[in-house]
């Protein structure tokens, strides 16, 4: 228990740079930033985020045909920018005079970069979802994690519908019965290791308090739902 949240710790400290491959979609609904937010986790994968040169080129291209100001996933917190999903942004692309002292921030269509408003305007969005990639070798659950956060860009959290479906459509190909996500049993509870909330799905379909051995959680390929595993047992496993 102690070294695993010690990896994480220092895993998360780190960083890494997020290389998952994004898929963006304009959502041409007016809401509030939050709302955005909500709407985002729970019909894709979370509020668009770029946070390389690579990233951002990707993510403009979606935007070319768009015609309204849209929120992106970026907003400030105690003076400090971050994308959503927490990673502190160290390159936005900020129009001219921009930011100006608001705390989200949304993209400008008439020049593609970014200006900052304040959550309660109501604007249209972009949510995006994560590529999935089945790793066709076994590891423990942590060796799994540490793969997945140095090769791509963390083990595979399904935090909507849309990402257990596109998982579950991944996972038919994999080795193993079970394949390892980023589902883990800590301080009482069951959580994602990227932060987003955990759907019923997942709250109600085992056990509230599973055995010592039993805290680390898989997919069952055959049956199309999740179950506690042993962190100890190789299996293969799901990275986004
Ligand atoms: C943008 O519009 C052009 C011209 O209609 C079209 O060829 C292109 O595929 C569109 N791009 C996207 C990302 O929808
Ligand atoms: C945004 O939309 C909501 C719901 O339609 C509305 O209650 C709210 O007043 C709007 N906010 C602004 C700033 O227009
Ligand atoms: C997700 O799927 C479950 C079961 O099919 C359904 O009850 C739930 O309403 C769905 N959630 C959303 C947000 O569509």
């Amino acid at each position: 228990m102690k070294t695993t949240l010690t990896v994480l710790l220092i895993i998360q400290l780190y960083g890494l740079a997020s290389c998952a491959i994004k898929q963006h979609y304009f959502i041409d609904q007016m809401k509030t930033w939050n709302d955005a937010l909500n709407h985002c986790r729970t019909f894709y994968h979370d509020l668009s985020t770029f946070t390389s040169a690579t990233e951002e080129k990707r993510f403009l291209q979606e935007a070319v045909n768009q015609t309204s100001d849209a929120w992106v996933g970026l907003y400030k917190e105690s003076g400090i920018w971050r994308w959503s999903g927490g990673d502190v942004a160290t390159r936005i692309s900020w129009d001219t005079t921009q930011p100006d002292n608001d705390n989200f921030a949304f993209l400008k269509i008439s020049v593609k970069k970014l200006h900052d408003r304040v959550r309660a305007d109501n604007r249209t969005f972009f949510c995006m979802t994560f590529e999935f990639v089945v790793m066709q070798q076994s590891e423990s659950w942590e060796g799994a994690l540490e793969y997945c956060r140095h090769h791509h860009d963390d083990l595979a959290s399904l935090s909507s519908n849309r990402s257990k479906e596109y998982a579950l459509s991944k996972i038919t190909g994999a080795g193993t019965q079970y394949v390892w996500i980023g589902l883990r049993f800590l301080a009482e509870q069951w959580f994602w290791i990227s932060g987003y909330e955990v759907q019923d799905w997942v709250k109600y379909g085992q056990p509230q308090c599973p055995a010592t051995n039993q805290r680390c959680g898989a997919m069952n390929k055959n049956t199309q739902t999740w179950a506690p595993r042993d962190c100890e047992e190789k299996l293969n496993f799901l990275c986004f």
